[in-house]
């Protein structure tokens, strides 16, 4: 009896061990927001944007009064922020001097295969490799971070992640900040568990379902930041760069702001709103209005997402967290509100003929029950095809579902035409328990059949634990290939 009494004692401690975090009112913002520094670029004798990009290890104080070290990208931690315009041809060259193989995938960028940055494009230690493509798709928040498959997650935890903006050539539409770092900031949020010693602790824990959840917040890499503030309006592009914890964003005040974009670019109206949830891998925009002098704190509301108690408490759903303070100027430039259309969005057509395809989000670490192979090519889809992909969550924890070379749209979320936050462009989207979404999906550019892309979760240990599957672009009538035997290994 007393062995069973003690046993229970131990699960007890260890099962309770992650407490409800609560951080609310008690972040002492002392620190300015780090802002990613715009990426160094040229145009070279072809025309095109070349930017450089290193890959690097550093150190950096992501907890008060603590160095970590870190991996970063041209930095110590995290990377700059790229920017190219609709209709360019970029090329990034990316150096490796990590010191271990590394790949840099864009992600929600529309591009061919083998410019993709997936777990097939391994940069090697002292390595460089030079993907090139043309920018073809609306102006969005995109990002880039490291797939190497197994090591995902531990990769983008010791910092490699930044932002890259696609620009529209007209502009933005009127009411929409667009001044780098003046009224228009990327933030980036993430968490992280960091030892006295300043050591990153990148263990998952015996209960973890979802992955790394940490108890340091930071935005940019800045713990308790605040960001001083001279306009009446500012656009945020929040990026979830954490490895598990899910977000659902607003103001401790509980003001309204507007949503302007998602994932893939600008909504057809601005809404207006009091949240915006965000699990791994997602972004959106807000349009956020200040008063003179005032301050506003950008806050983590705890949300249900469909789990039971465990679930919650293990994912960091159930956490309250204070992010970010802004800090408005004792005058403020006037600016005007968001205009009343941004962008033009057509209700999303789905042809008679669109095959559709099922997924089914089976375990913490499978698809259909299977997990990630990098031999393994799943299936096919034609160029240009309009599909329509059905992805059910039959697990008890939340998941994500993230399609790489495309931005796709939600057609329904159980049957029912999708909310304003998922109307638009997307390239991940949150299943919660027993939820399923009809996505309807086009891929435009051509790959090698050889060549494949990923789905996955983008709970990052999940993806590296297998959640993921490939699949490739052919032409009308193609057959999938198969993933030449290369040194993909590590
Ligand atoms: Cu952001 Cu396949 O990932
Ligand atoms: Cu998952």
């Amino acid at each position: 009896f007393s062995a069973l009494c003690l046993g229970f004692a131990a699960f007890a401690a260890i099962a309770f061990q992650r407490a409800h975090l609560d951080t609310v009112g008690e972040v002492a913002f002392e620190r300015p927001l780090r802002i990613p520094p715009l990426a160094d670029t040229r145009i070279d004798g072809d025309g095109r944007r070349v930017f450089e990009l290193e890959l690097r290890r550093g150190s950096a104080e992501l907890r008060p009064g603590t160095r970590t070290e870190t991996y970063g990208i041209d930095g110590d931690v995290l990377g700059p922020t790229l920017r190219a315009r609709r209709g360019e041809q970029v090329r990034v060259e990316v150096r490796n001097r990590l010191g271990e193989p590394s790949t840099l995938h864009w992600h929600g960028m529309h591009l061919p295969a083998e410019m993709d940055g997936g777990p097939h494009q391994l940069i090697g230690d002292g390595a460089t490799w030079a993907p090139e493509w043309r920018i073809d798709q609306p102006a969005a928040t995109l990002w880039y971070h490291p797939h190497l498959h197994g090591r995902t997650a531990e990769q983008v935890y010791r910092g490699m992640a930044g932002v890259f903006i696609v620009d529209d050539p007209g502009g933005a539409p009127r009411g929409l900040p667009s001044r780098y770092g003046v009224d228009d900031f990327p933030l980036i949020v993430q968490d992280k568990r960091i030892g006295d010693d300043g050591e990153l602790d990148t263990s998952e824990g015996p209960f973890s379902p979802s992955g790394i959840v940490g108890d340091q917040l930071l935005v940019n890499g800045t713990p308790g930041p605040y960001l001083e503030v001279a306009h009446e309006r500012v656009r945020l592009r929040l990026l979830n760069g954490s490895n598990a914890r899910p977000y659902d964003l607003g103001f401790a005040d509980g003001r309204a702001f507007y949503l302007v974009a998602t994932d893939g670019g600008l909504l057809e109206r601005p809404h207006r709103t009091t949240r915006v949830a965000l699990t791994p891998g997602e972004r959106a925009e807000i349009v956020v209005a200040l008063r003179a002098g005032e301050r506003a704190v950008l806050r983590s509301f705890p949300k249900a997402l469909g789990m039971d108690v465990w679930n919650r408490r293990f994912s960091g759903a159930d956490d309250a967290l204070d992010l970010l303070e802004l800090r408005a100027a004792r005058t403020l430039e006037s600016a005007p509100p968001p205009a009343r259309t941004l962008a033009e969005l057509p209700a999303p057509r789905v042809p008679a003929d669109a095959p559709t395809r099922s997924f089914e989000l089976t375990s913490a670490s499978t698809i259909d029950d299977r997990s990630m192979e990098m031999e393994r090519i799943d299936f096919a889809v034609e160029r240009d095809r309009r599909e329509v992909w059905e992805v059910r969550n039959s697990h008890g924890l939340f998941h994500s579902f993230h399609v790489h070379g495309v931005q796709f749209r939600v057609l329904e979320v159980d049957g029912a035409p999708p909310p304003p936050e998922l109307a638009g462009l997307k390239d991940t989207v949150t299943l919660e328990p027993d939820q399923e979404m009809r996505l309807l999906v086009r891929m435009r550019d051509h790959s090698d059949p050889n060549l494949p892309l990923m789905f996955h979760c983008h709970l990052l240990s999940h993806e590296d634990r297998g959640m993921m599957g490939q699949f490739v672009v052919v032409e009308p009538g193609g057959e999938p290939g198969t993933v030449p035997d290369r040194a993909h290994r590590h």
